[in-house]
């Protein structure tokens, strides 16, 4: 029998690349080969983000698109993932939620012999795809880790917790088994991925049972804390970092192993939203104002060369100019490496689509937005040049696109470096003495 092809594309987030891989290693078991190739697939994947409206836009001109381009009969689109539930109804589909990964080879299998289902949208309380060995890219130097699917947090503007159900903690064995197996592989860094990574929670009861779970044989739960401490002490030569944290939720316990081990990198996603208590507070956040800034006073206080970023939405259901310029104010307080910046875009299904009026202008909207962005680069800038003339620890990722002769890497804070290659390989561990910047840049020498 001719085994049949997949093509699979990926929208928004570092969840979604983590998806991916673990569909890719799920249809590869079955005997589906995958091809880079969109024209000479059977099957072609679509893994969608419904987080905020211009994604959404996107993703549905690109199936149109892929349609045009596609006019072979016979060939499955498949849409996973945030925006399952919205094609739940389009029987030309197929189309899975994010829980129902596994199920992806039969439901294709009912496509071609036309006969059964081919959409599954429910969720589970259990499904983390922990015995799942995602199918990495080849390029071997990052791989991300996911460690809790799912968000319990019910920020009144966010569609996630609807689109990817609630929170569920994989179990840290199989966390630490696949780190172990990336170090082995040849990787060097490793992102733990999760919406809010400081709520992760595991009861050990289970645990117990496995005399082999070694590491963790102690424990009876183990929080974001332990986990991280058991990840930086299990694969000492890689770097980790970990992404998203929550204000409400980041303990003490992770800042001060964030401290000890030199291998988890100093930089921290620290999502405000806003810097309005009034905006904070319809937003169903659970900080305020001064709460964020106690957090990053803390942070400072104890890692105090950590790098800050954060994700600001700009225009939120009854934001006025005063609203608007607390954000502002926040960001000249904090004055964060980089931010992720979005204009506020009503969700379906979410509490303010239901309950608040999405009622400041476009114009105001994009006004504001501009602002930020604006204020950001300064800050990105102060940032980038305080550290002229410091010596950093930069892991190559690969050869920059400006100029073939610089490689570009990352130091510990997230910042990409570019420097001329001299004898180094992408991949290895090196010393960059930085010498100049951009406000999103940073370039220097290796030092031999
Ligand atoms: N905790 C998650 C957040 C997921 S959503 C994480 O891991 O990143 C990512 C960001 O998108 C949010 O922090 C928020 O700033 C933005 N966002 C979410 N819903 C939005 C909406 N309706 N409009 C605009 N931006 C939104
Ligand atoms: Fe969304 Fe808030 Fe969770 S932004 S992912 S509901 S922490």
């Amino acid at each position: 029998m001719i085994k049949k092809k997949f093509y699979i594309e990926n929208y928004g987030c570092q969840m979604n690349i983590s998806d991916n891989e673990i569909v890719s290693s799920i249809l590869d078991n079955k005997g589906f080969i995958k091809t880079e190739n969109l024209k000479e697939a059977n099957i072609i994947l679509i893994n969608t983000c419904s987080i905020r409206e211009k994604s959404e836009k996107k993703i549905l001109l690109r199936i149109n698109q892929i349609k045009f381009i596609i006019k072979k009969n016979n060939i499955l689109i498949g849409i996973l993932g945030c925006m399952a539930s919205k094609f739940k109804k389009i029987k030309e589909h197929l189309v899975v939620g994010p829980d129902s990964y596994r199920e992806i080879p039969n439901l294709i299998n009912n496509f071609f012999k036309k006969k059964g289902e081919y959409i599954s949208t429910s969720f589970s309380k259990t499904e983390t795809y922990a015995d799942i060995i995602p199918k990495r890219e080849e390029k071997k130097i990052t791989a991300f880790v996911t460690i809790i699917r799912g968000c319990d947090n019910m920020c009144t503007f966010c569609v996630v917790p609807f689109t990817r159900g609630r929170e569920k903690s994989r179990d840290p064995y199989s966390i630490i088994k696949e780190c172990k197996f990336l170090f082995k592989k040849g990787y060097k860094e490793i992102i733990l991925l999760g919406q809010n990574v400081d709520s992760y929670l595991w009861y050990g009861g289970g645990l117990k049972k496995n005399l082999k779970r070694k590491e963790i044989k102690n424990e009876e739960i183990i929080n974001f804390s332990k986990l991280l401490e058991l990840v930086a002490i299990s694969v000492p030569l890689m770097r980790i970092r970990f992404w998203t944290s929550n204000p409400n939720d980041m303990s003490d316990n992770v800042l001060n192993v964030i401290k000890k081990y030199i291998n988890i990198c100093k930089h921290i996603h620290l999502p405000v939203q806003s810097g309005s208590n009034r905006i904070l507070s319809l937003m169903n956040r659970k900080h305020t104002y001064v709460d964020y800034i106690f957090l990053i006073k803390k942070i400072k206080n104890i890692i105090p060369n950590c790098s800050l970023s954060c994700d600001i939405i700009t225009g939120f259901c009854n934001e006025n100019q005063n609203n608007h310029n607390e954000t502002l104010h926040l960001m000249n307080y904090v004055k964060y490496n980089f931010s992720y910046m979005f204009l506020y875009s009503h969700r379906i299904g979410t509490y303010a689509y239901k309950k608040l009026i999405d009622n400041v202008s476009l114009s105001t909207k994009k006004r504001r937005l501009t602002e930020i962005i604006n204020l950001q680069k300064t800050h990105s800038y102060y940032r980038k040049i305080k550290s002229i003339d410091s010596i950093q620890d930069i892991l190559i990722e690969g050869i920059s696109t400006k100029n073939i002769n610089f490689f570009y890497g990352r130091n510990s804070g997230n910042d990409i470096v570019i420097f001329p290659k001299k004898n180094s390989k992408i991949g290895y561990f090196i010393k960059v003495k930085i010498t100049n910047c951009t406000s999103a840049t940073l370039v220097g020498n290796i030092l031999l």
